[in-house]
């Protein structure tokens, strides 16, 4: 490689302001008062905003994509690759802790001062991943009694706001599942079918009861048969409430799920699947980070001035995104009891292509 090469790769990667970024603030290489291990803490925390910027780049386009009233059926399999890659980000940003543990909590407690105020509490762009993925802010746990970004910077807000005012993916994916035309198809109405399906499989399984169990073990049996109908009519009669999705999108995503294999629907199917990792993995790294918190130290407030761990734990749950997409899985019934569909959807949600005999 000749030296033209040579800076041609450091030019292109401008390696001299990415490289030139790194200042602990406990002092500098050399100093009796220096820390070593700010060096690892700074560039931990560059490399994770760095893989935020490429996860909101790759939100960018799946939005973008999503914001077409129809969704074209090419743009499923961009979205599917988008979505997957960031997936595999978020794998890597929880895997990445394990780094960051070989720092001992002495050694952080060295520098933890000289970072003043200073917290990944502050990431714009993690809160910006967080909002556009549908993060509400009423949903949010207050920060001591405030909104989070109440002392972040001007602009900072501002683009928050930003962020705020536009569709998120998660109400991108509610319409676009509220959409799905083969939930409704001519005289075929999933609903009705599966409500009859469900029904016929807990009668079925109560007649069966009978015959075969008696007294207490009876009892147990029918309560909890009744219990499912009771679970199942919560979504049927719309008793239930605190869904996020829309009846029509959850009737969606259960007729995706229970028919992933049709054609059409692998991907769909394996787009709300993708999502779920999402809100999975983003959990992880909740609870892996929460759990470093508590390593490095202690019940001690943070740096940017909350309860610390158990803060960070509270967001575990109440931050979920797509919970709804879990909760759905409480409806599925055995492939043996779902309703049959329809010779002439199934063909519609087949391969067009048909080889000719030779
Ligand atoms: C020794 C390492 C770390 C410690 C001790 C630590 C500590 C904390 C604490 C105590 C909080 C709660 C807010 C506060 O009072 O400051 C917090 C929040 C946060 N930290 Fe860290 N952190 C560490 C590493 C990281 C890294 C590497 C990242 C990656 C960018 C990060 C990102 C965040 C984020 C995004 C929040 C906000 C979480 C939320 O509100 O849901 N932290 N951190």
């Amino acid at each position: 490689m000749t030296d033209q090469n040579w800076d041609q790769y450091s030019t292109y990667l401008q390696l001299d302001k990415v490289l030139d970024a790194q200042t602990p603030w406990s002092g500098t290489p050399g100093a009796s008062d220096f820390s070593h291990d700010e060096m690892l803490f700074i560039i931990f925390h560059q490399t994770y905003e760095l893989w935020f910027k490429q996860i909101l780049f790759e939100l960018d386009d799946v939005q973008t994509r999503f914001t077409r009233n129809i969704v074209d059926d090419r743009d499923i399999q961009p979205i599917v690759a988008r979505l997957n890659r960031v997936v595999e980000i978020f794998k890597v940003l929880e895997r990445q802790i394990d780094v960051l543990e070989t720092m001992l909590p002495q050694d952080f407690i060295d520098f933890r001062d000289s970072l003043r105020t200073a917290s990944g509490f502050q990431s714009l762009q993690f809160r910006l991943i967080e909002t556009r993925l549908g993060l509400k802010r009423d949903d949010r746990l207050l920060f001591n009694h405030c909104p989070y970004d109440r002392d972040y910077a001007a602009p900072s807000q501002e683009a928050i706001r930003t962020a705020e005012a536009q569709t998120t993916l998660h109400d991108q994916l509610d319409a676009w599942l509220a959409r799905t035309p083969f939930v409704d198809f001519g005289g075929y109405k999933f609903w009705e079918e599966y409500r009859k399906s469900v029904h016929k499989m807990l009668d079925d399984k109560e007649a069966l009861v009978r015959k075969s169990m008696k007294d207490d073990a009876l009892q147990r049996e029918l309560d909890g048969i009744e219990r499912g109908r009771q679970k199942f009519d919560s979504i049927f009669d719309k008793k239930s409430t605190g869904w996020r999705l829309s009846d029509r999108a959850l009737q969606a995503a259960l007729f995706i799920s229970i028919y992933r294999t049709e054609p059409m629907l692998q991907g769909p199917a394996t787009l709300l699947s993708l999502v779920m990792d999402i809100d999975a993995l983003l959990s992880r790294w909740r609870y892996r980070h929460a759990l470093m918190v508590q390593r490095m130290m202690g019940l001690s407030v943070g740096t940017g001035g909350s309860t610390g761990y158990s803060y960070l734990m509270q967001t575990l749950e109440q931050h979920r995104i797509f919970k709804d997409l879990f909760a759905l899985s409480t409806y599925l019934i055995p492939a043996a009891a779902r309703p049959t569909l329809p010779d002439d959807l199934s063909r519609e949600m087949g391969y067009r292509y048909t080889a000719k005999a030779s």
